[in-house]
């Protein structure tokens, strides 16, 4: 049987102090290599299903990333029905156990109940040998993205998952460096927690900055992170922030605890989402 968070809700308290302690948590070997198959078998499916022009319209998935040596999907998914843009899990049981395993990981963490129209994103990466490393970012729904006269971006607002989880589903890489590294933005320090098929890794998305160094052979990923429960509102600057939320100050910017994720979203969606995917048709991005 696959594994189930409750084993881990007994340990909640240890796992909470080891996240406000350290800023992550690694959980080694929690599923099995028939359940990692089922899962890589299912996103597979999923892709084939979902990337439509349609879906990507109604931002229920988002553009892949495709390059010879990493190829990355991203869609968003929910236990119940969601008043935001999703994908159906009909048929997909191992995604669906998935989602639930971290609805039970995060709810044990942050000491509540997830509700089931919250949605989170799914998204899995495959890294080939050589692959193009992950610059160091945080996950987020940027909002407002602006280009730089210097031909770079700065994001101005956006909605950050509070944690992140991570799931190894294979991974032929052995040594120091075989996935995410992590650098905690209190400390400096800079952790790289083993990725062996079948480990979990949650992190602090708002305290931990989070890249992929170059890969010398193949691992594939899976993810989740909400975007709708305890996400953080992130503002640039006070042009950015939200009238009534108070907010605290972060190495980018921002944060606020105190914005409604799903209002905010559901702005977004009306005001500014129509001329971003325009600008993507016109950049050719279909996909
Ligand atoms: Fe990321």
């Amino acid at each position: 049987m696959p594994a189930s968070a409750k084993v881990l809700t007994s340990d909640a308290p240890r796992l909470g102090a080891q996240l406000q302690e350290e800023g992550y948590v690694y959980l080694p070997a929690i599923f099995e290599p028939s359940f990692l198959r089922a899962l890589e078998r299912e996103c597979d499916e999923m892709a084939a299903r979902y990337y439509r022009v349609e879906n990507l319209d109604r931002h229920a998935v988002y553009l892949s990333d495709n390059t010879p040596t990493r190829i990355s999907h991203a869609m968003m998914i929910s236990a119940g029905p969601s008043p935001l843009p999703t994908v159906p899990l009909e048929g997909l049981k191992s995604v669906e156990h998935f989602l639930r395993f971290h609805d039970e990981v995060l709810g044990a963490l942050l000491g509540a109940d997830v509700p089931a129209w919250s949605r989170s994103m799914l998204n899995w990466q495959t890294y080939s040998s050589g692959s193009k490393p992950v610059t160091e970012h945080f996950d987020g729904e940027y909002l407002d993205y602006r280009k730089n006269e210097d031909g770079g971006f700065t994001l101005h607002e956006g909605l950050l998952p509070r944690l992140v989880l991570i799931l190894t589903l294979s991974n032929e890489n052995d040594g120091e460096l075989q996935g995410t590294v992590l650098r905690d933005t209190r400390t400096g320090r800079e952790v790289s927690p083993p990725s062996r098929s079948g480990d979990v890794l949650v992190f602090d998305n708002v305290r931990m900055r989070h890249r992929v160094p170059t890969l010398e052979r193949p691992r594939r990923m899976a993810g989740l992170r909400s975007f709708d429960f305890r996400a953080v509102h992130f503002a640039l600057d006070e042009a950015s922030c939200r009238p009534g939320a108070s907010y605290r100050r972060m190495p980018e910017g921002l944060v606020s605890e105190e914005v409604d994720a799903v209002a905010v979203h559901q702005q977004f969606l009306r005001e500014r989402w129509p001329q971003v995917r325009e600008a993507q048709r016109t950049e050719g991005a279909l996909f």
